[in-house]
């Protein structure tokens, strides 16, 4: 939620600062903005609604120069997205800019303050308070950037990532973070700052993630210094970023949703790439492993997550409980942080999250620590947030996932869940050595199987055109499958902005039911699976009202292909695995209805890819 990129070196900073900008533009994208330091001194300030592009149209004509600078992209929290409301934010004088991510929650009360010492104030955003206070800080105590940026740091409650410059220092950024990701990549003449490391990756690989309370002190041709917030000097901990910028790229495709679709047989093989066995016999995650006396222990799992990864969550808790005997229970982060939890040492904690920033999620498992559970990840991006904060963990190795509607993630997710399930089950010996070398074996053929789903893209095609304007979707599913039609429902929704609901299918009749006319179309997850009669019972309820009725079923179908005015067929699977196929087809048809409808499918309004704001 919101991007923030800096730059100081020898080069231009201007089209690395843009460059940078469209790498973070997945995380807002309603207004952007640049500051730079010129050769003469100068801090320009340009910043324009709407996207980057329009920035960069606004900034055409004007002194882009300068070997310093800071720029955003914004998700507006305190103010609507405008120019004014637009970072970079500038003091009183015009001397200080600063861009932020996050929220300060006690920004009215200083701003108060702030009025009544004679400053005024140009936008209705919090971050502007921060940048007043640094002025005000300065002018009371005589004190360097550094300083003034320490002591604002104390004073400011909430969440932030901010990198601030000022006129008569053009030889220095000072960045700071608490609970919003920032990283700072080090090149031989040069260093950059973002919110992650996409902006960085195609100017260095070595990069160091600021800890929560740390200020970074960037100086020109200077060593990087990063003190903590006692103002004692931190070691530097260089990491080597495995990135590469192809990943970044559309590669061909018209948007990086359908690159991240069709490239799951890739990602998820490398998701399973040294894990599973290839007889099948062995899974092994490190993160397990080498706790294995907490999961031996553990008397309960409780996951935590949002959104997408909330869904791939309740698949896992099928294969948790089905595998290693544990009650799991799956709650929205953002509805356990502020609960008031019963938990235990004896309770695991798994928080799922692709960005591995997502606010609620860390804050849900900071909650679940703090109270005695041992805290496992299952995360995408490297060296964010929630891998750092936990006990222990596993990566899903997906890849960089860039359009705002999670696919290759999910994917990701559910395949380490059933790893992690099966790992789990054989500690506990509550899965029998056949059923875990059967869905093990399964598991590995995953990726070829998700070829196969691929080759009904242009079919998924032709059907989204025949339900491109319909106004609400239902989706249903049983088992397994029921996570997987909410999630399905939840990909429609989001970027084609139809109404779409996911329901277990034998609930329809309790209520959803009332909806189905003609006009209402309904995907129906009906794979040969243990209650498949129970599913054609439902199909037949919808079709007995009118209703229209696309199923995903198994090849080979013959009865509910029969019924259902469509049938998209996928092949064979273990039903605990199902879901890893029947979420494929789902995310096409979502994709090209939104394509239909002339949608923004990469960057949806209203949303954005890392919410690190609550
Ligand atoms: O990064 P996270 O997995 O923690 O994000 C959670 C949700 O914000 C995310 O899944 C969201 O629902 C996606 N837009 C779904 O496509």
């Amino acid at each position: 939620m919101c991007g923030i990129v800096g730059y100081i070196g020898s080069r231009n900073a201007y089209p690395i600062l843009i460059q940078g900008l469209h790498r973070l533009e997945y995380r807002g994208y309603d207004s952007a903005g640049v500051a730079l330091i010129n050769q003469s001194g100068d801090l320009n300030v340009y910043k324009s609604k709407g996207k980057v592009a329009a920035l960069e149209h606004y900034a055409e004509e004007k002194d882009t120069t300068g070997t310093i600078g800071i720029a955003h992209t914004r998700w507006a929290t305190h103010g609507e997205p405008s120019d004014i409301n637009a970072h970079p934010h500038y003091s009183q004088s015009d001397n200080i800019a600063i861009v932020h991510n996050g929220t300060i929650e006690n920004y009215a009360v200083i701003k108060q303050a702030l009025i009544g010492h004679g400053y005024t104030f140009r936008s209705d955003t919090d971050t502007e308070v921060i940048v007043q206070l640094i002025e005000y800080i300065i002018a009371q105590n005589a004190c360097s950037l550094y300083e003034a940026v320490l002591q604002a740091t104390k004073e400011i409650v909430g969440a932030y990532a901010i990198a601030v410059i000022a006129k008569d220092n053009p030889d220095q950024i000072i960045a700071a973070r608490r609970s919003s990701p920032l990283v700072i990549g080090i090149g031989n003449d040069f260093y950059c700052l973002a919110s992650d490391a996409t902006p960085i990756v195609e100017y260095t690989k070595k990069v160091v993630y600021l800890e929560d309370g740390e200020i970074a002190i960037i100086n020109r041709n200077e060593p990087l210094k990063i003190m903590t917030e006692q103002n004692v000097e931190s070691k530097i901990n260089i990491c080597k970023l495995r990135m590469s910028i192809s990943e970044l790229e559309k590669g061909g495709y018209p948007h990086f949703m359908l690159k991240e679709i069709f490239e799951q047989p890739k990602t998820l093989l490398d998701c399973l790439s040294g894990r599973v066995s290839i007889d099948g016999k062995n899974i092994s995650i490190s993160g397990i492993i080498d706790n294995k006396d907490k999961f031996l222990r553990a008397e309960r799992v409780i996951i935590v997550a949002c959104g997408t990864s909330w869904h791939a969550g309740l698949i896992g808790k099928h294969l948790i409980e089905d595998f290693c005997r544990i009650p799991v229970t799956v709650e929205y982060a953002s509805e356990f942080r502020y609960s008031n939890p019963v938990i235990t040492d004896r309770d695991i904690l798994i928080a799922i999250s692709q960005s591995g920033e997502t606010a609620d999620t860390l804050a849900a498992l900071e909650l679940a620590k703090s109270r005695g559970a041992f805290v496992f990840g299952i995360c995408n991006v490297i060296g964010s947030s929630i891998p750092r904060a936990t006990d222990s963990g596993c990566y899903i190795h997906v890849g960089p996932e860039i359009g705002v509607a999670s696919t290759k993630a999910f994917t990701g997710q559910v395949t380490v869940l059933a790893m992690v399930a099966l790992t789990v089950g054989q500690l506990r010996e509550t899965v029998s050595n056949q059923t875990f070398e059967q869905v093990a074996t399964d598991l590995r053929r995953i990726p070829s199987l998700i070829e196969e789903v691929l080759k009904l893209n242009d079919r998924i095609h032709d059907l989204s055109k025949i339900f491109t304007y319909a106004h609400n979707f239902l989706y249903l599913g049983r088992g397994y499958n029921y996570p997987a039609a909410m999630e399905g429902a939840l990909k429609l929704k989001e970027i084609s902005y139809i109404h779409a609901e996911g329901y277990p299918a034998a609930e329809m009749k309790h209520g959803p039911i009332a909806l189905i006319d003609n006009e209402m179309p309904t995907v129906v997850i009906a794979t040969a699976d243990s209650i498949y009669d129970k599913t054609v019972s439902n199909i037949q309820q919808i079709k007995a009202r009118g209703g229209r009725v696309i199923a995903i079923v198994t090849a080979g179908d013959q009865v509910a292909s029969s019924i259902a005015d469509y049938a998209i067929e996928i092949p064979e699977i273990s039903e605990c695995l199902s879901p890893l196929l029947t979420s494929v087809p789902l995310q096409l048809l979502a994709y090209y209805i939104a394509v239909n409808k002339g949608r923004d499918v990469d960057q949806p309004r209203n949303l954005a890819k890392s919410v690190t704001v609550e």
